[in-house]
Formats: C-alpha cells, sequence, structure tokens
C-alpha cells in the first residue's frame, strides 16, 4: 500500500486515482477547481465516463479516495505525487505546459524528503527535466530530496477504467534505480508490463503512439476518398488489409475525421516538437491536414445532393467525438455544425449523452433546436447525418423515421448502415468510401 497524491482531476487523474485506490492505496486528489472539488466529495464525476462514478464511491466509503483543493492536506505523508494536469495547444500548436509548471512549483512547499513525483501529462521532451529544475528553485533553501520521473498515460475515453485496470503496457522513463523500485511497488499487479527507458523517451513515446493511431485513420480516410472515385469498396478493403497481421485490423475505421482531446493536439504538438528541433514537420503536417479534408469531404457530399442549403431541415445523430462520452473536444459534429449554420441550415440535434455539454460549448446554442431522441431529430428533416455511432443508432427503426422526415435522405458518417436496407426502405443513402450507387454491370 502505497500514500499516492494526484493532482488534477480531470480524465486521467481521476480515473488514475480511483483505480490506485481499488488496488489497495490511500490515494488524495487535488484540484484548483472548488466546484469540482465539491461535487466529487459528494460522490458525483463531474464528466462521463462509464464505471467511474461507482468507482469513486467505492474509495470515499472505504476511505481510500479523498479530495481536496489544499496542497498541504494533498501531500501530508505523500510518497508518490502524480502530475495529470492538462496540456492544451498553444496558438501555434506546440504544448502549453504551463499548468504543469504551476503545479511543480506549488507542491514544492509541502513535499517531505524522498517523494517521487510523476509526470502523467503529455509533455514534450524535455520537460520533466524542466519540473525538476521549478520544483528545485521553489524549494529554495529547503534541504528535500525528491526525483521527477515520467510516466505517460494511454488510457482511451469511454473504456478509461478497463484501460487503466487491464493496461497494455505501462512506461516508465526513469533514470534512478530507487525511483523505479518504488514504481515497480505500485504498479506490482502489472510487473510484467512496465517498460523502463530513459526519461526522453518515454516522452515522445506518447507522442509517437497517439501520432501513429492518427497516422493510420489520416490515411485510411484518405483512402476511402479514393474508394468512391474508383468505385471500390473500403469496407472490404479494410478487411482485405486488416487480416495481415504486420498490419492487423484495429484503427482502420474510416469516418468524418478523428477528435478528442489527445490525436489532433498531440499531432499539432509533434509538429511543434519536430520544428524546434530543426526536423521536417511535413509528415504530420499533413497527418491533420487530410482530417480537415475528411470533414470537408463529408459537407460537400451534402452540399453535392442539395446544392442550396438554406432552409433546409437537417437531423444531426450524434454530438461527442466518439460513443460513450459527453466529450466534445475537436468533435467533427462541431465543424459540420458551423458549416451547416453558415449555409443557413436548420439543424435539430440530439446526443444520448452530450446534449448538455453541447448546449454550453456551441455558439448561439439556443438557436439550435436540441431533441429528446434520434426520431424527434427526425422531425421534418430533410436528410439524416449520421455522426457519432452510439449503439443506439445501430437499430433505430427506419420506417418509423421514414414516417417522420420530409426527405428520405441519410448521410452515415460512420458507415454504420447498410445501404441496400436503407434503399429499400426508399432512403437515398450516402455514406464513407463506397461508391454513391453500386451498379453492377455484367457483359455476355
Ligand atoms: C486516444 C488514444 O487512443 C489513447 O491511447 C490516448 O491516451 C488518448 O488519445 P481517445 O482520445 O480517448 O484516446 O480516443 P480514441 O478511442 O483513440 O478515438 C480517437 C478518434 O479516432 C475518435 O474521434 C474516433 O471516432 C476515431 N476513430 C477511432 C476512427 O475514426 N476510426 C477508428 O477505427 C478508431
Amino acid at each position: 500500500m502505497k500514500q499516492v497524491t494526484i493532482i488534477g482531476t480531470g480524465y486521467v487523474g481521476l480515473v488514475t486515482g480511483a483505480c490506485l485506490a481499488e488496488m489497495g492505496n490511500q490515494v488524495t486528489c487535488l484540484d484548483v477547481d472548488d466546484e469540482k472539488i465539491t461535487q466529487l466529495n459528494s460522490g458525483k464525476v463531474p464528466f462521463f465516463e462509464p464505471g467511474l462514478e461507482e468507482l469513486v464511491k467505492r474509495g470515499r466509503l472505504a476511505k481510500r479516495l479523498c479530495f481536496t483543493t489544499s496542497y498541504e492536506d494533498a501531500l501530508k505523508g505523500a510518497e508518490l505525487c502524480f502530475l495529470a494536469l492538462p496540456t492544451p495547444s498553444n496558438e501555434d500548436g506546440s504544448c502549453d505546459y504551463r499548468y504543469v509548471f504551476a503545479a511543480a512549483q506549488k507542491l514544492a512547499k509541502h513535499i517531505d524528503d524522498g517523494v517521487l513525483i510523476i509526470n502523467k501529462s503529455t509533455i514534450p521532451v524535455g520537460t520533466t527535466e524542466k519540473v525538476r529544475k521549478k520544483i528545485r528553485e521553489a524549494l529554495a533553501d529547503r534541504a528535500v530530496e525528491f526525483d521527477v520521473v515520467s510516466n505517460p498515460e494511454f488510457l482511451q475515453e469511454g473504456s478509461a477504467i478497463y484501460n487503466c485496470m487491464n493496461p497494455d503496457r505501462i512506461i516508465l522513463g526513469v533514470e534512478n534505480p530507487r525511483s523505479q523500485k518504488l514504481l515497480e511497488q505500485l504498479y506490482a499487479p502489472f510487473i510484467e508490463k512496465i517498460q523502463v527507458m530513459d526519461i526522453a523517451s518515454a516522452e515522445l513515446a506518447k507522442y509517437a503512439a497517439n501520432a501513429m493511431l492518427a497516422t493510420r485513420l489520416s490515411f485510411m480516410n484518405h483512402l476511402s476518398g479514393l474508394c468512391e472515385k474508383v468505385g471500390a469498396d473500403i469496407d472490404q478493403v479494410r478487411r482485405a488489409i486488416g487480416s495481415d497481421p504486420r498490419i492487423g485490423d484495429k484503427y482502420l475505421q474510416p469516418g468524418i475525421g478523428f477528435g478528442g482531446s489527445c490525436l489532433p493536439k498531440d499531432v499539432d504538438a509533434l509538429c511543434a516538437i519536430a520544428q524546434e528541433h530543426g526536423h521536417s514537420s511535413d509528415f504530420f503536417r499533413m497527418i491533420l491536414e487530410v482530417n480537415e479534408e475528411q470533414k470537408r469531404a463529408f459537407f460537400e457530399k451534402i452540399e453535392g445532393h442539395f446544392g442550396d442549403l438554406s432552409n433546409l431541415t437537417f437531423a444531426i445523430w450524434g454530438l461527442s467525438f466518439k460513443p460513450n462520452t459527453d466529450d466534445l473536444r475537436q468533435a467533427p459534429s462541431l465543424t459540420l455544425i458551423s458549416m451547416l449554420r453558415e449555409k443557413g441550415a436548420n439543424l435539430r440535434l440530439f446526443d444520448p449523452i452530450a446534449i448538455d455539454q453541447a448546449k454550453k460549448q456551441i455558439e448561439n446554442a439556443s438557436e439550435l433546436t436540441f431533441c429528446v431522441d434520434e426520431y424527434d431529430a427526425a422531425q421534418g428533416a430533410d436528410a439524416i447525418l449520421l455522426i457519432t455511432e452510439w449503439p443506439e443508432f445501430q437499430s433505430v427503426d427506419f420506417q418509423k423515421i421514414g414516417s417522420l422526415v420530409r426527405n428520405k435522405v441519410v448521410f452515415d458518417g460512420r458507415n454504420l448502415y447498410s445501404s441496400s436496407e436503407l434503399e429499400q426502405l426508399g432512403f437515398e443513402y450516402y455514406c464513407i468510401g463506397k461508391p454513391a450507387k453500386q451498379v453492377l454491370e455484367w457483359s455476355i
């Protein structure tokens, strides 16, 4: 059992804290946001993540998990202190690590001798060293021994608890045997998953992993456009290439562009890291350009079908950047909504979880119509736009939808539906990476 402090109660911090408490450690989570801590102290999680609220409740009940805004209380007796702070983008795409530095400065006043500071935030190569320097400066003449290491987090929103309790790998950027031992004790249940490496490699590994995933997605999205032009079907091409074990079948699903808080931001930051070190960023930049192009291409399909969009009504199914989260950061829905609004279209929006977030985050949201379900959104619509593949959209009754809409047209941004089934019901159906109409010509 270790005494652990977590600074930052976002996705990474809260999930890590709740999981470490579940594993039997004594965990104190700190956040500077009063309201968030009050909410957590009353057992409420400020964002949607399956299973997290139950885990937080269990940790609190067992008195292994508590929340505070006080650095002094949070660090009393702590052996390990995780930094799980946001690292947003600066204007130029580079990583803004001011929250990490601010926390480093504050925690220095309260750490005990021998404490290990573990950075979980995604930070450019060299930042762990800078954090070490900041703490040393802030300690002034307090003689306290400490170490700073890198332990990047790889969890995915929507399955974060599972990822944390069943890690593929635990990356430890650590250059001191005592620190390595402490972390091996903390991560003892996953000892065979630990990979120890130098700090720079650990820091870069996180960007590399997200850029590799983004590369696969941009590759598939770009290829899907070519499929449409040559009359090929991306699903068949995907199956064919994914069954080669050297390629693998994960992260090959085309869509209307990737979103979320990590993939776009981290590729952007990787461009900045490359530039800063005099290395070409062209390859990384292209991943992001293809992603923007993918969103535009979807919009152009809609415009290509209707021409003038003014006063047409569109039902938007799904707002979050992917299912099982209420996160709208870099969600393709936002880009599409603003493109459609610019052309004077009326929008009827529905998402199973993210509507409250959407109301807060979309500009002039009061001008939009938020609906209670997918059928409500379809009322009088000229087309259905499927943006996020929530499981409940899979089993929609299109016969009923047909009786609600003004025009039977579906634009499927996630290839969720079967073209033959929808066409049988009289819908015109557009999806990603397939020819608009499959015409089979047999010549004898
Ligand atoms: C990602 C990484 O997966 C995770 O390891 C890292 O720690 C943080 O960033 P997350 O942002 O939660 O996690 O989302 P992820 O599940 O990776 O999805 C990212 C985007 O890719 C979503 O917009 C999703 O819709 C899209 N995607 C994913 C596809 O378009 N096709 C796929 O086949 C897979």
